[in-house]
């Protein structure tokens, strides 16, 4: 039998005692609650595998985390902001979700969606680059998921088209939020309401033995060609430094290579601080002109999440819950 508390499911075990009486235990989830396949990643701190619920034979992907590298590293404060943040982002069709999470002696443990497709990338990868329709529609699915993201106070600050998973019905899932910004005005709306996520009850698995939060807070640099030139000038991070990367993915789709792209980080960080790119010929008309108001220096001269999806280049799309049910154009 399985219920959620809060989405954190737990199943309950019935015991009839020695005198007939009924009782019962409440068991959270565990390793042995599952069977482990394949891996689907790997990380400098934790691997992806595929699993399934021994149960509910419900496929996740698990991401399995070293506790005695991740201390060893310094990184539990990162491993602390992913769940925090995964667990403030409810339920949204475009962003990954966590399930549950569990651990023994060695081991972190995060039950998320599986994203059969795997990375965005590989799909540029693999075709070059997208067409005009393709980029339209997995565009709006990152641009819708990350308006959700910033309805709830999360910067993902690590955008790229490694980090843009597809599901089995090639529907965008955004991953990766060790890197993430919580904004600590809490939106509204984010609790009580029955939407199904977990709250994680177990403390957390160690304190915080990182650098201070305000020390630390504002000194992430994500991956370098996406990089917001604000976050290499005043080392501060904002939404518009997510609708920053958006736009050098939008370029990346449909030219096929980042707009910024050097010999290493260094000049590319150059290119992007003097806004040193130029589009390919042959490039739309109409998504150079979305590119050029979303690669602009000043942060808060780059369009807003409204004025994108009323952009030309967006024109047809139907934003809002009919997104994710629309069936994905057939990549070519
Ligand atoms: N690689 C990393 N995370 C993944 C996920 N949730 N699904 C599939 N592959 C992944």
């Amino acid at each position: 039998e399985e219920w959620k508390d809060r989405g954190a499911a737990v199943s309950i075990q019935r015991h009839i005692d020695s005198n007939g009486n009924q009782t019962h235990r409440i068991v959270k989830k565990g390793v042995q609650d599952f069977n482990f396949g394949r891996t689907l990643g790997e990380g400098s701190y934790s691997t992806v595998l595929a699993a399934t619920d021994r149960q509910t034979l419900t496929e996740y992907a698990i991401k399995v985390l070293d506790k005695r590298h991740i201390i060893k590293e310094k990184k539990v404060k990162y491993v602390n902001i992913e769940k925090n943040t995964l667990n403030r982002l409810g339920d949204h069709p475009g962003i990954v979700r966590l399930y549950y999470t569990f651990q023994d002696e060695r081991s972190l443990y995060f039950v998320l969606d599986l994203a059969a497709g795997g990375e965005l990338l590989g799909f540029v990868k693999k075709l070059g680059s997208f067409d005009e329709e393709c980029t339209r529609f997995y565009g709006a699915q990152i641009l819708d998921a990350i308006e959700y993201m910033h309805s709830k106070g999360v910067i993902h600050r690590d955008l790229k088209p490694e980090n843009v998973l597809l599901d089995d019905q090639m529907h965008v899932k955004i991953t990766d939020f060790g890197t993430a910004k919580l904004l600590d005005i809490p939106p509204p709306n984010r609790s009580g309401n029955g939407e199904g996520r977990m709250h994680l009850q177990e403390h957390d698995f160690a304190n915080n033995i990182g650098i201070p939060d305000h020390e630390r807070a504002n000194s992430f640099v994500g991956t370098a060609e996406y990089v917001s030139p604000e976050l290499l000038t005043d080392k501060a991070a904002c939404k518009g430094s997510d609708l920053w990367a958006f736009g050098c993915i939008i370029f990346q789709l449909l030219a096929g290579r980042p707009p910024f792209k050097a010999g290493n980080e260094y000049q590319t960080f150059q290119k992007i601080v003097n806004l040193d790119y130029q589009f390919p010929p042959g490039f739309p008309k109409v998504a150079r002109d979305l590119v050029e108001r979303l690669l602009v220096l000043d942060p808060t001269k780059r369009l807003t999440i409204e004025h994108i999806k009323s952009h030309p280049f967006f024109e047809g799309i139907i934003w809002g819950k009919r997104l994710w049910k629309q069936k994905a154009p057939r990549l070519k």
